[in-house]
């Protein structure tokens, strides 16, 4: 039987570090991390995220502030909006929620986003230097699988990674971690996605599956290895309202040696680790 991931207890530990580190910061005196969330419209699922990342900041004691434009937004307003919170010294993290609504040109918002701001790890000059290996904003999705993968002390080094997925937010950057010559990396990676063929023999491949495609229970127990690692990172809602995930769990979890949980698996490491990047980025000002 598969070891469950539980990835809401290793977010709420990840929390309560910050939380520590925001009471140093309290009580020196010192300003706190400031992170702003735009959301542009009325996306049911994105407002239940923003909602999330609010939550969490409230939590942590760091400094939050929201802004809702209409669906109808210009994206000029938008970029008035970034160019302004870009000058703003309390504000350490900018965070633009996507999807946008389409005559918005996503690439251009992000790339309007200060580097040193884009806590998403969006902006190409932090998907550049994750590329070199050099020190930047990671994704906070990727980064929370990373995570996750080290406190269960589940090694990349030399195993088969193969990631289901090549979204900008997911799967690109996690196959990038994955290969980084680092601690808990240096994986032989494999990206699949919907032209793949012999998608199932490639999965079969994997000691460490990473299933972000978006298709509810895409990943069946007789397409893993025995004895493989998990990683789901599918949020899909279902008919009935219930979230599932990109893995058929029940089925997998008997064949699986590690396995996470939709809901509670990686869903709670992305909003920890939006916490992570925005202390990261009051703390780089506090160096420079
Ligand atoms: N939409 C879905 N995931 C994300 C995310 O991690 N960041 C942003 N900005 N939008 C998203």
């Amino acid at each position: 039987m598969a070891t469950i991931i539980d990835g809401k207890k290793i977010a709420l530990e990840a929390r309560e570090k910050i939380r520590l580190e925001i009471d140093e910061l309290k009580n020196a005196g010192k300003r706190l991390p400031g992170l702003v969330v735009i959301i542009v419209g009325e996306d049911p699922a994105s407002k239940v995220y923003v909602r999330n990342k609010k939550m969490a900041c409230e939590k942590a004691g760091f400094v939050h502030r929201q802004i809702n434009l209409p669906a109808e937004s210009t994206e000029e307003q938008l970029l008035t909006e970034i160019q302004a919170l870009n000058k703003d010294s309390e504000i350490d993290g900018i965070l633009v929620q996507l999807p946008l609504p389409k005559h918005i040109n996503e690439d251009n918002i992000i790339s309007s986003i200060d580097p040193e701001k884009d806590v998403d790890g969006f902006h190409p000059v932090n998907v550049g230097k994750l590329v070199l290996g050099q020190e930047a904003f990671v994704p906070c999705t990727p980064l929370g699988v990373m995570k996750m993968l080290a406190i269960s002390d589940i090694d990349l080094s030399g195993k088969e990674v193969v990631v289901i997925g090549r979204s900008n937010i997911v799967g690109k950057p996690m196959s990038l971690l994955a290969l980084q010559k680092a601690q808990g990396a240096n994986a032989t990676v494999t990206i699949c996605h919907s032209r793949t063929q012999n998608i199932e023999e490639v999965i079969a491949r994997a000691d460490v599956v990473v299933a972000a495609i978006g298709i509810p229970k895409f990943v069946k127990a007789h397409m893993v290895k025995e004895g493989a690692v998990v990683i789901d990172v599918g949020v899909n809602r279902l008919e009935d309202g219930s979230l599932c995930g990109d893995v058929d769990f029940d089925a997998i979890q008997s064949k699986a040696s590690a396995i996470t949980p939709v809901p509670g698996g990686v869903g709670p490491m992305t909003i920890a680790m939006l916490l992570n990047n925005t202390l990261q980025s009051r703390m780089n000002k506090e160096r420079t």
